[in-house]
């Protein structure tokens, strides 16, 4: 079966809910004018906690076809956690997706592949999606050893999640030293990791669920880029930040145009 590439734009801490809102609305009347079939490319926008419920109200009030999510979440449920949302009040808010494990939260709030691990099992056990996030640094990088790394961090995020878990997952491979720095990996850098992450899930789980997980990139993915990405046969879409800010270049990215 085949797999339904996503572009997924991750706003990181950018726009606040009037921004929020003009930039979904430009989204989607650029789309609709370039006739996007969104069932061949799922697109999705993923903001700060703060403009989600404004994104939701545009989404259902014009029935867009864009879907959304947020960029972190608690494993906790409820609670004396100041400054943490739980999965019930993202699905409340219509979310499909959560980030988990972006290599910033990892870098900035000292994330474990375990924590993130949980956190994808939470999202799951909410009906929604998680998109976990992998990646090695500069250094990792330099020494040749990217693969084993990003396969160590594939082999803990999963271990506490059933075939099935994995099956509906997105993983999103990100270079760090690709993140925001227009540093973009080359299509064959991006086919070598995500080609071993599928061929890991395989030896996890079994050919069915490798064959079902959708994998991104993510990394300085801009309109100029995408299609060569795109074009690798075990990349299923992108985590896209900087360029997902724009709507005309957000759109030319979900279209694959130069
Ligand atoms: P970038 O960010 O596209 O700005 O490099 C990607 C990401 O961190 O998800």
């Amino acid at each position: 079966m085949a797999r339904t590439p996503l572009m997924a734009g991750n706003w990181k801490m950018n726009l606040d809910h009037l921004e929020a809102a003009h930039l979904v609305q430009s989204l989607a009347w650029t789309l609709k004018d370039q006739g996007h079939d969104y069932s061949a490319v799922e697109v999705a926008v993923i903001p700060p906690f703060t403009d989600i419920r404004t994104v939701q109200s545009l989404v259902d009030a014009d029935s867009l076809p864009i879907k959304y999510g947020a960029q972190d979440v608690s494993i906790h449920d409820e609670g004396a956690y100041t400054g943490e949302i739980s999965t019930g009040m993202l699905t409340k808010l219509g979310c499909t997706f959560v980030i988990v494990g972006h290599s910033e939260r990892r870098q900035y709030h000292g994330e474990t592949n375990e924590l993130v691990g949980q956190k994808a099992k939470k999202v799951l056990d909410a009906g929604m999606t998680p998109i976990m996030c992998c990646g090695e640094a500069l250094e990792i990088r330099k020494a040749g050893t990217h693969v084993q790394f990003v396969l160590g961090q594939i082999d803990a995020m999963l271990a506490g999640l059933s075939a099935a878990e994995v099956a509906k997952s997105v993983i999103a491979y990100e270079p760090i030293w690709a993140i925001g720095t227009g540093e973009v990996a080359t299509p064959q850098d991006a086919q070598e990791v995500c080609g071993a992450i599928r061929k890991r899930v395989g030896e996890l789980f079994d050919a069915s669920t490798a064959q079902a997980v959708r994998i991104q990139y993510g990394g300085s993915v801009k309109s100029k880029n995408v299609r060569e990405i795109m074009a690798q046969p075990d990349v299923d879409g992108a985590l896209v930040g900087g360029a997902s800010l724009k709507a005309d270049e957000f759109a030319k990215i979900v279209t694959y145009q130069k």
